[in-house]
């Protein structure tokens, strides 16, 4: 904890599972000072009060708010309150950095981007994926076009792992997925369709398969599933030029390139396209905790209003994803077009 009068002075409401690893950051950061810790369940703040001995404690998040020497919340409670939290964090005059996904429902998403927007406030959401330094290297490889040009990508989030009740695998695993491709391919997309199944619960899906389509034609897929021998998380992207994969159950690679691709077919119709497949290179990539990277860059917003790779508007498009997917998984995967982005005032 550091005792700079130039401190961003931050608070964590929701500390049961994923808080306290906002809190552990954000108690570390030069630069930072965990002032409050909020849970409105007594029993969790208890198991948090040893660690953090010079931040105040209470169960309700309104001590906060009117505490004028505050800079910011942290917002980790259930994602159903994110936005009506994260609303009264930005109307309280605070910078707001609010767990992914922004909000339930895409209009609730928009209208809190808006209000940061208008009221010059930080609004950040922890898509930390956006941030791990693979995606910034494949965002790199991308954008230096040594890829060529970006045909296709797919993500694969799978696991025998956690069946969550109340939110389904699209909801829960798939904002990673959603963020890394939509921060990529920066386009805004125009249609997507999804189609799962429930095993396990009625009502909750265990598996989905998504699909993005891009204006350019890029399309990304998504396999979404707690109901799997894998343990996977990949992303894949396919080039003219070269291939690169995204492997983040590896330690040491974590990204592969491929020199592999089609040699364009130059003579007659009707002969089979060539194909060259060259050398595979291994990146380094720096081997740091996303979490803190995510943390370290919301503090830098909050002092320097430096702008995030993952701020309310970008959440807000990955909420829109998300909600037009549930159309399309109850329209038996019926694709559904996305709106157009509103026209700049
Ligand atoms: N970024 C990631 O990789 C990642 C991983 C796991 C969870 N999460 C996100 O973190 C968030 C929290 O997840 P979790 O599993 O810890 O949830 P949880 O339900 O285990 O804990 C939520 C806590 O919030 C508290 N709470 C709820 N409403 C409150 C309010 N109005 N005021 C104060 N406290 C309140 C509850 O008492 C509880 O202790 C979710 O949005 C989840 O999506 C993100």
């Amino acid at each position: 904890m550091s005792a700079d009068p130039r401190s961003v002075t931050i608070g964590v409401v929701g500390m049961n599972y994923w808080g306290p690893n906002l809190a552990r950051n954000f108690d570390r950061l030069d630069g930072a000072r965990l002032a409050w810790v909020c849970d409105r369940d007594e029993a969790v703040l208890d198991r948090h009060r040893s660690a953090y001995p010079g931040a105040r404690f209470t169960t309700d998040l309104a001590d906060l708010l009117a505490d004028e020497a505050l800079d910011a919340v942290a917002v980790a409670t259930p994602v159903p309150t994110h936005a009506p939290l994260a609303r009264a964090v930005l109307e309280a005059g605070k910078d707001a950095f609010v767990e992914k996904p922004l909000a339930v429902d895409a209009a609730d998403a928009t209208a809190l981007a808006d209000l940061a927007e208008s009221s010059g406030r930080v609004l950040m959401v922890d898509h930390l994926l956006v941030h791990h330094p693979a995606v910034e290297k494949l965002k790199d490889l991308v954008d230096g076009g040594s890829l060529g040009r970006i045909f296709y990508l797919y993500g694969n989030r799978q696991n025998l792992g956690i069946v969550r009740p109340d939110e389904n695998a699209l909801w829960s695993l798939g904002p990673h997925d959603i963020s890394v491709m939509l921060h990529l391919v920066g386009e805004r997309p125009v249609e997507v369709a999804a189609s799962g199944e429930s095993y396990l619960q009625p009502g909750v899906e265990d598996v989905v398969f998504g699909r993005i389509r891009f204006p350019s034609g890029i399309i990304g897929h998504l396999h979404l599933s707690w109901l799997d021998p894998h343990k996977m998380r990949k992303m894949t992207v396919i080039g003219s030029e070269r291939m690169v994969v995204f492997d983040d159950m590896e330690t040491e690679r974590k990204v592969t390139v491929y020199d592999k691709g089609p040699i364009p077919r130059t003579e007659t119709y009707g002969e089979y396209i060539q194909v060259r497949s060259g050398d595979i290179h291994i990146p380094k990539i720096p081997a740091a905790e996303p979490l803190r990277i995510v943390c370290e860059r919301f503090v830098a917003a909050v002092r320097d209003r430096t702008p995030t790779a993952s701020d309310g508007r970008a959440g807000a498009v990955v909420v829109e994803v998300l909600d037009a997917m549930t159309r399309s998984l109850a329209a038996s995967g019926a694709p559904v077009q996305l709106a157009r982005a509103p026209a700049p005032a």
